[in-house]
């Protein structure tokens, strides 16, 4: 089992979507173990976003990512990483598949909703860039074992 981090963007908040994205979340089995509106602000997104700095659209990345707060959550589950990366699909919504959560929201490489770990490795640097660890609870719903078969929880 694992855990994985999301940010629903501005481009979420603004539009109104965060309810449904969330339900998506719940409804396929992923348990909410964190979650947390917050502004962000250039400090923090030049160290998310330090593999993009020399790209052309950073400055309009870090203006898209401050427009309004966003709601960073901490997705537990097994395969957590791989199951929500496929959910949210490929980075610009006009290319994403269709029932995926940018395929479904989005028309656009920048205001493409969602931003979710790619790799166990990043989820674990994520997680720790954007929750103290009391923020983070330990804790298993009870219907745990309606959602998965008892070796897939080893
Ligand atoms: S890339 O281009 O292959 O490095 O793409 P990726 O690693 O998926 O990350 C790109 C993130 O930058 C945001 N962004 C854009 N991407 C592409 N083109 C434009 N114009 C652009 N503007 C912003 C994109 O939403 C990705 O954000 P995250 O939060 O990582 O999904």
């Amino acid at each position: 089992m694992e855990t994985t981090l999301v940010i629903l963007k501005p481009s979420a908040l603004l539009h109104g979507y965060v309810g449904q994205i969330i339900q998506r979340f719940q409804q396929k089995g992923l348990v909410i173990r964190g979650m947390k509106m917050m502004q962000l602000n250039e400090a923090i997104l030049n160290e998310h976003y330090a593999h993009l700095i020399d790209r052309p659209f950073f400055p309009n990345l870090l203006k898209s990512m401050m427009a309004s707060p966003v709601i960073v959550m901490a997705l537990w589950g097994k395969d957590a990483v791989e199951v929500v990366r496929m959910m949210t699909g490929a980075t610009n919504g006009r290319k994403a598949a269709p029932g995926t959560i940018r395929g479904d929201f989005s028309m656009s490489g920048q205001e493409n909703i969602i931003h979710a770990s790619d790799t166990t490795e990043n989820a674990e640097i994520e997680l720790k860039r954007f929750f103290k660890p009391e923020e983070i609870f330990d804790f298993v719903p009870t219907s745990i074992k309606y959602t998965y078969e008892p070796t897939e929880l080893l």
